[in-house]
């Protein structure tokens, strides 16, 4: 058994967490900064960073107190290295650093979209590999075989916005600030899905890809019109966006024999797009798993769970490994029409 410490500030949020190899969440804690960027409805970049340097070094102390050990106690230090915003991802590598520098423990050097695609393993202790994964967040869309720890192959990503991105837009233009996928679920539980006619970009091309870019601009012209109810429009954007996630893993399910569909990312904290890829898995005879909404959003536990894997096969990383605000899970893959950015 081995004990690690997670760290996490690649984008709004703040975390640390303790966790074993055998699965024991000892600590953990989350420190959000939604309301210092709801003004703005999204994430500003240099008020994370100086909010990731004033909570992290207490939400570190405080999970080591809570699980009353000291960092002798950790076997390693594991810390997001990107991809994100670099000032913040910086945070917390530094800390990682440090912490590793002046205890003698060994550093990871996580990968934030390795920990949400491996977090399904800390609470699902028979979802073995390889698996398709579907990894919706607010900065990345994307449909990955996931063949072993740091072993990926992707199948598809957004050919311009990311799903979460998608949400936090349309709430945007619903008045509804950010973060905008909680507060889209919460309204369309009261709307009706089929009242606003709104486009499924890219439903039924061949290949596995996503767009949301014109069904951003079709909500933008929908709540232009003054037409639609807000509720309405809300429950309709999110069939849409539910419609093309299944649409698209369906196809990806095509092209891969894994046995398991897993969602992950904080787009996978919403319950609609959690059931309709539950009912695609069982159509499709796959096993579905999908970890709790705690562990889809950004934490710390999923980072220190990445860290066990990966400390677990043997890989650690020196001093001087760089914070990198890009960084592909396959690094092999082809970059897609309109790709822009997005890893
Ligand atoms: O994984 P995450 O916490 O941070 C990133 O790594 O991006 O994902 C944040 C994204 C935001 O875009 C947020 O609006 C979306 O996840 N999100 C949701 C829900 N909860 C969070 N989207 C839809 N429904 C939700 N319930
Ligand atoms: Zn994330």
């Amino acid at each position: 058994m081995t004990l690690i410490l997670g760290l996490e500030s690649s984008c709004d949020d703040s975390a640390a967490a303790l966790v074993t190899s055998d699965r024991r969440i000892l600590a953990q804690a989350v420190v959000g900064q939604n309301q210092a960027h709801q003004p703005y409805g999204g994430v500003v970049p240099e008020i994370a960073a100086r909010a990731h340097v004033e909570i992290l070094p207490d939400l570190i102390a405080k999970v080591l107190g809570d699980a009353k050990l000291s960092i002798q106690d950790v076997d390693a230090i594991a810390a997001t290295a990107g991809p994100g915003l670099i000032g913040g991802v910086m945070v917390a590598l530094l800390a990682g650093k440090g912490l590793a520098l002046a205890s003698g423990k060994p550093l990871v050097a996580v990968n934030h979209l390795e920990g949400h695609a491996l977090s399904p393993r800390l609470v699902d202790p028979d979802l073995g590999f390889p698996y398709l994964l579907l990894l919706v967040s607010g900065g990345h869309c994307q449909l990955l075989e996931v063949r072993g720890v740091g072993v990926y192959r992707r199948l598809a990503t957004t050919i311009d916005d990311a799903a979460g991105e998608a949400f936090d837009k349309a709430a945007k233009l619903l008045g509804l600030g950010y973060p905008g996928g909680p507060a889209i679920e919460e309204l369309a539980k009261s709307g009706d899905a089929r009242e606003v006619p709104l486009p499924r970009p890219l439903v039924g091309s061949a290949e596995p890809h996503f767009s949301f870019a014109g069904l951003k601009s079709a909500v933008q012209r929908a709540v232009a019109s003054g037409e639609f109810r807000p509720e309405d429009t809300a429950a309709s954007f999110q069939q849409a966006v539910v419609d093309c996630l299944v649409d698209r893993t369906a196809i990806a399910l095509g092209k891969t024999d894994a046995p398991a569909l897993v969602v992950a990312g904080g787009v996978a904290a919403n319950s609609a797009i959690r059931s309709a890829l539950a009912d695609l898995a069982a159509r499709e005879g796959r096993r579905f798993s999908v970890p709790p909404g705690w562990l889809c959003t950004d934490n710390a536990a999923m980072i220190a769970w990445a860290g066990a894997e990966r400390f677990a096969a043997g890989l650690t990383d020196p001093l001087d490994a760089p914070a990198r605000a890009r960084w592909p899970l396959d690094p092999e893959a082809d970059k897609v029409r309109g790709a822009g950015v997005k890893a």
